[in-house]
């Protein structure tokens, strides 16, 4: 897309990504549960982080990589693993995963992503972490870690906090479904959005390609999506986690967990890394801010456990407040979904170089030319009113 080096920040990107998209579409990736209080409670909870900055450094080298499962990363920031992104544009995974590789930062491929594990592993030489929404039945599990492993996926990353779907309300409203499906009113929405609609036509209708391989021979792309929504364990608990993580020998790391208790838990069950996250707002409306509940999990959890925060980073500040408060790394889910929506690979490339050239800026003038300084400012999230 001409004009991407005009896209100044994460919010002219969803801006971007709004004008490209179907409304029905944009309302899938920007929409929450409920009132999308929590949703924005996450962002506004990043933006009243206060951190003091340290002056009279020598600012002139600064560095941005982050060691963390043992490798080394460019930056302190992922993508998050999304369902359905090839809504948004043909192979949105792959541009994904690709805009990942070439940052040298992690990308994690949902359980309900449009490309398969295999398609994934193959593409990235397996550079990516897989996400795991665990399955009803124990075999299915396995298989799928299985089939991670044979990939040489590099993490399994196990989503604890959508034991049942969020209420989002945009999507009711819209009509919104999956598989995606050209109604009327969709119709009229795509015409009127013709940049995305040809290349929607002309590439093929988004499926989950990964859980494709559990569904009954000739599944459609409905009964696939009707399949998988039916067969999310309602059942996990805290037992199934000592069979899941025995399965996996490399880092395993759970998604979702907001309280101090259930880090303390995942602790002593030998999890090595927690994705501190409500979910971008997407499930319980109610949760708490990560960033606001992270000093407790950090508490709890003790210094050696990775953490990882996602659910409203919008600027490099928001990466950069994030690490004085305690995490080890962040993640990002709509801010490169924007990009993809706006244009394909490049847009989301562009969407993680603003976060990099935002969060160099918050090193250079707090004072913390190597990224690992930051954990040691000063820095405080004031109660709310
Ligand atoms: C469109 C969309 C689809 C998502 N799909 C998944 C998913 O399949 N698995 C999962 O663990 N999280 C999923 N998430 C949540 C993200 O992994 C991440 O936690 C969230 O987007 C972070 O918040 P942010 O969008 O404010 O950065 C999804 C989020 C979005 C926006």
């Amino acid at each position: 897309m001409a004009g991407l080096s005009r896209i100044l920040t994460i919010a002219d990107m969803r801006e971007a990504a709004q004008r490209r998209l179907p409304r029905v579409i944009f309302d899938f990736v920007d929409g929450a549960a409920e009132d999308e209080l929590g949703k924005a409670r996450n962002t506004d909870a990043l933006d009243a982080v206060q951190v003091t900055p340290n002056y009279l450094v020598d600012i002139r080298e600064r560095s941005q990589k982050t060691d963390l499962f043992g490798q080394t990363w460019d930056r302190p920031v992922g993508i998050a693993p999304t369902g359905m992104s090839n809504l948004l544009w043909p192979d949105a995974d792959l541009c994904l995963a690709r805009a990942a590789m070439a940052a040298n930062v992690p990308y994690i491929l949902s359980t309900a992503a449009t490309t398969s594990i295999e398609d994934i592993g193959r593409a990235t030489e397996g550079r990516f972490w897989f996400q795991l929404y665990a399955q009803s039945d124990r075999e299915t599990n396995l298989d799928l870690v299985r089939r991670a492993r044979e990939a040489d996926a590099q993490a399994l990353v196990l989503t604890v906090d959508a034991p049942w779907p969020g209420k989002r309300e945009r999507d009711l409203r819209n009509g919104f479904s999956v598989p995606f499906r050209m109604t009327p009113k969709t119709l009229l929405d795509g015409a009127l959005h013709p940049r995305w609609a040809l290349r929607f036509l002309a590439g093929p209708a988004p499926r989950l390609a990964t859980i494709a391989a559990y569904a009954p021979e000739g599944a459609t792309a409905g009964t696939l999506a009707a399949f998988m929504v039916a067969r999310i364990s309602q059942t996990l608990t805290w037992d199934d986690l000592a069979w899941l993580r025995d399965a996996w020998d490399k880092p395993f790391i759970l998604k979702g967990l907001q309280s101090a208790a259930d880090a303390a838990r995942a602790k002593a069950l030998g999890v090595n890394g927690i994705i501190v996250s409500n979910h971008g707002g997407r499930q319980l409306d109610a949760a708490p801010a990560p960033v606001s509940v992270l000093p407790a999990i950090r508490a709890a959890a003790g210094p050696e456990m990775a953490l990882i925060l996602d659910s409203g980073i919008r600027r490099g500040s928001h990466i950069g407040r994030a690490l004085a408060l305690g995490a080890d790394f962040t993640l990002v889910g709509r801010a490169t979904l924007y990009g993809v929506a706006a244009a394909g690979r490049p847009g989301a490339a562009r969407s993680l170089d603003i976060l990099r050239d935002e969060l160099d800026r918050f090193q250079a003038q707090t004072g913390c030319p190597d990224i690992g300084d930051i954990g040691k400012l000063e820095a405080v999230l004031p109660a709310a009113a």
